[in-house]
């Protein structure tokens, strides 16, 4: 079969992720050697046709859909990426897959395990490619951390420790949202950011969960309801943190945390990971480097390495500017976008992928199980 010369991709979502995925999409080929033409064929989101074809004319969007059911079944549409509210995950990427579309869709993949399988079901049946948008593992440092592991750099490892710290909701007076509400977000803290500690830890250790103990807890249980400000207030029904243990099948331990009040912790996404030959120190808020600490050098040699990551010799880091300049949030995407279209067309298999997406999700629910039963909770394979 000969490969295709375009993918023609369809968005759902125009805002946070709506944006950043439309920014990939649009610098994909200018920034990667991709094997064919990327074509931003529609956006869809809910809003008015009238600002939709404002968003697309600024983002080179060429059409617009209103209704979501028409963007995932025009015929000249390769790709359909979801970057919605968890709780619209399922609907659109069952349909999307039925209708013969590859899929990209936003993390945690849906709001329950059981949603999170049937996607996978879908996707398989139809035969489609499938990317769960766990972008982190498209920093260049990451990509780094799991070569290290993979040369067996950290011997046996022992202890992975993550935590996922924000302070978007410390304010009292921050009103009602969608990710506050468990119907539309699945869980709050948990789902949101732990989600990408259990990914970004699998993907470097290769390691797999098999049992969690965890407590989460909503610090402030009732937010001024937008809709009616003066009104009652809209139930707070998400975690605001988690906390948990996890025990690998390695027999490696880990400790984990996800918090939204982590007063003055804007996305701070720290992994260590400690093994018998050295240790890794990952932190989004310095994804140039990665910190390696290499117990095999002499006792007076010894401490961690900042490692940089830009030279053009480490995976992804080559952009269009020279070594030593750096990359930003935006362009994990742009990696994780060209990745998953040259996947595609050269019908490779890719990762993170809905099989990732639902073992995070399985973490997720055993989380969740535990916080609800005050018991370890075993994770199957
Ligand atoms: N990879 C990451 O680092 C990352 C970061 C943020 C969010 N996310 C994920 O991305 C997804 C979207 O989050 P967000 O922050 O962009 O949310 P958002 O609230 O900023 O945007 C949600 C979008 O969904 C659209 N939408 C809502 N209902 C719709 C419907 N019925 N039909 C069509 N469109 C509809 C809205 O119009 C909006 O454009 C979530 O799953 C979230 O967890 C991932």
């Amino acid at each position: 079969m000969s490969k295709p010369k375009e993918i023609r991709v369809g968005l759902i979502g125009h805002q946070f992720m709506g944006k950043t995925h439309s920014n990939a999409f649009r610098n994909a080929g200018l920034w990667l050697e991709l094997p064919c033409k990327v074509v931003m064929r529609a956006v869809c989101a809910k809003d008015t046709e009238a600002n939709l074809k404002k968003f697309a004319d600024n983002f080179g969007w060429e059409s617009v859909e209103t209704d979501w059911h028409k963007i995932v079944s025009r015929d000249d549409i390769d790709l359909i990426d979801v970057a919605t509210p968890g709780f619209l995950h399922k609907d659109m990427v069952i349909e999307a897959a039925k209708h013969g579309k590859h899929v990209l869709c936003e993390k945690p993949l849906a709001n329950t395990l059981a949603e999170s399988e049937a996607m996978l079901d879908a996707v398989n049946k139809a035969g489609v490619r499938h990317c769960c948008g766990f972008s982190y593992r498209s920093t260049p440092s990451q990509a780094l951390a799991k070569k290290f592991v993979d040369e067996g750099k950290l011997g046996k490892i022992f202890h992975v420790h993550a935590r996922y710290a924000q302070d978007w909701i410390v304010d009292p007076d921050f009103a009602m949202v969608w990710r506050l509400d468990k119907k539309l977000a699945g869980s709050g803290a948990l789902g949101d950011i732990a989600a990408h500690s259990i990914d970004a830890t699998r993907f470097i250790t290769g390691m797999e969960f098999t049992r969690v103990v965890g407590n989460m807890k909503t610090i402030i249980t009732e937010r001024i309801n937008p809709e009616n400000p003066t009104g009652p207030k809209a139930k707070v029904t998400v975690d605001d943190v988690t906390n948990f243990l996890s025990e690998f099948d390695n027999g490696a331990t880990g400790c984990y945390e996800a918090t939204r009040f982590a007063t003055g912790r804007k996305n701070a996404n720290h992994i260590e990971i400690n093994g018998e030959k050295g240790s890794l120190m990952w932190d989004f808020e310095e994804h140039n480097f990665l910190y390696f600490f290499d117990r095999t050098r002499p006792v007076n040699e010894q401490g961690f390495t900042k490692i940089i990551v830009t030279e053009n010799t480490h995976p992804f880091a080559g952009g269009p500017w020279p070594p030593g300049h750096g990359i930003g949030y935006g362009d994990s995407f742009i990696v994780e976008v060209a990745n998953f279209v040259t996947a595609i067309v050269e019908n490779k298999e890719f990762h993170p992928d809905f099989v990732d997406g639902v073992k995070c999700q399985q973490v997720l629910e055993a989380v969740e199980q535990s916080a609800n039963s005050r018991q370890w909770v075993e994770i199957s394979k």
